[in-house]
């Protein structure tokens, strides 16, 4: 099939792959490993350790407000920024990634290390808790952040050797990972899988990876798994971090649209439901879409009202708006977050917005981007735009998605579904 609406090929890439991971998971879940339950209880411990850390911290935090009148925990963190780039899938997270991934020398960048984490808690329950994955997710961010591999390790199937492992999810994505000394030479044959992109390198050697990250001034990473913004605030409190939170999201018309088109069959029942009058909606999938959408506005409210421990730390990106005026918005992240803008990363984005390529049999060239992202509006049933405006009305309201009233309206191309809008 033809994905026609899609920005670039970058996008159509970096989201087949991210949806991979997803189902990757679904599979893996059938199965149990025996290394389970000590794992488990060890991270469980260490959970509660955190946890008591964190409350015990609690005075220490009053006194550190004090020093909040320069918002930013500058003087701890010696000038280096911690970033998350927070999305859901397909709202163009890797390629945004990649323009701190791309930035040079000063920047340690890590690709959905939380993949693990979800893998492994989904093995054990069957389904991911959030109650049970949040301070998960928190404690194994918070320590990479921290160049620390150790809680992460835990989660890594099968269990890393000696701290060395060949299967980190996605290492190649990362070019801190990938260049020397992190990149050991292959030994063995048997380990050719396990190369980075443009050169081979032996399994990852997680000591010089915390080497390496030690020795970047700055370290980014990127997850589509994080459900709240809130479960991370102990991040924003911690003295040794200087974090900025950026949110990436996309009109949750545009995800469904794209998500059917890409993932066609498990994408039958909205289809089948598009199409026949007489069957009634899956309420499993409509709670699935509401349970999304409420999570991505609910974070993004927290942030927008700028609480104090989010002052200066929260930015909340459209992926419309990064389609249509890439450079300009990764200058403003850059801006945002107090690093500069690198050369390098104009000459990526330079090189991945314009490049026409062919891969595949999907075809893409740099056509009018502000065209490229409103083509869902007509590869998606007025029905199923219905529905999501019912279900996600007030996510979309509040990002300056304009609701389509009815189907001539959807397919209009003199009128956009996009207010302009600045959001700090
Ligand atoms: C808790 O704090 C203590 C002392 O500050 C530290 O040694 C320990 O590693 C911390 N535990 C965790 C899980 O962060
Ligand atoms: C807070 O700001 C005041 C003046 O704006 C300054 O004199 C003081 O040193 C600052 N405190 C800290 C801890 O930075
Ligand atoms: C999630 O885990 C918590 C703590 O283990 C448990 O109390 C709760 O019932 C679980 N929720 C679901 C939906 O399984
Ligand atoms: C990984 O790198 C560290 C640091 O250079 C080194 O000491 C260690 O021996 C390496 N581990 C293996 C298994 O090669
Ligand atoms: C792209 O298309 C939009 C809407 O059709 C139009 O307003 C804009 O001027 C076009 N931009 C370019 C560079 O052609």
């Amino acid at each position: 099939m033809r994905i026609k609406y899609t920005i670039s090929i970058i996008f159509i890439v970096a989201l087949v792959i991210i949806e991979k991971e997803n189902n990757i998971i679904s599979k893996v879940s059938d199965k149990l490993t025996p290394r389970l339950t000590p794992l488990l209880m060890l991270s469980a411990s260490l959970l509660s350790a955190a946890q008591h850390n964190v409350s015990t911290d609690a005075s220490a935090h009053q006194h550190l407000s004090a020093l909040e009148n320069s918002t930013r925990s500058v003087q701890q963190s010696g000038g280096r920024k911690h970033i998350l780039l927070l999305a859901t899938t397909r709202t163009g997270s890797s390629f945004v990634g990649e323009f701190f991934n791309q930035q040079g020398s000063s920047m340690f960048y890590l690709f959905e290390p939380l993949w693990h984490v979800e893998r492994m808690l989904t093995v054990e329950s069957g389904g991911t808790n959030a109650s049970v994955a949040a301070p998960a997710y928190r404690d194994v961010l918070r320590q990479l952040l921290l160049c620390d591999f150790s809680l992460l390790e835990s989660f890594i199937e099968p269990p890393p050797q000696d701290h060395v492992t060949a299967a980190l999810f996605r290492r190649e994505s990362s070019r801190s990972l990938c260049e020397d000394p992190v990149c050991t030479p292959l030994v063995r044959k048997v380990f050719e899988r396990y190369h980075c992109r443009e050169r081979r390198c032996g399994p990852l050697n997680l000591t010089l990876a915390a080497q390496s990250c030690m020795q970047k001034q700055h370290r980014v990473i990127k997850s589509v798994r994080v459900r709240q913004l809130e479960t991370l605030r102990p991040l924003a409190e911690d003295p040794r971090l200087d974090m900025t939170f950026i949110q990436l999201v996309r009109d949750p018309r545009a995800v469904l649209a794209s998500r059917m088109v890409a993932f066609s069959s498990k994408y039958d029942i909205w289809k089948r439901w598009a199409v026949d009058g007489d069957l009634p909606v899956d309420e499993d999938e409509v709670r699935k879409l509401k349970g999304n959408c409420d999570n991505i506005r609910t974070s993004a409210e927290i942030g927008l009202k700028q609480p104090p421990w989010l002052r200066g730390r929260y930015m909340l990106v459209r992926y419309e708006d990064i389609a249509r005026f890439p450079m300009r918005k990764a200058a403003e992240m850059y801006d945002f977050i107090g690093i500069p803008f690198t050369a390098k990363v104009e000459e990526w984005i330079l090189k991945n917005t314009q490049v026409s390529k062919e891969v595949s049999g999907v075809y893409s060239t740099q056509k009018n981007s502000s065209e490229q992202v409103e083509k869902w509006r007509f590869s998606i049933p007025f029905k199923l735009v219905q529905l999501v405006q019912k279900v996600c009305g007030p996510t979309m309201t509040l990002f300056g998605y304009k609701f389509a009233e009815n189907k001539d309206m959807l397919t209009d191309k003199s009128v956009s579904l996009i207010e302009e809008r600045t959001f700090l």
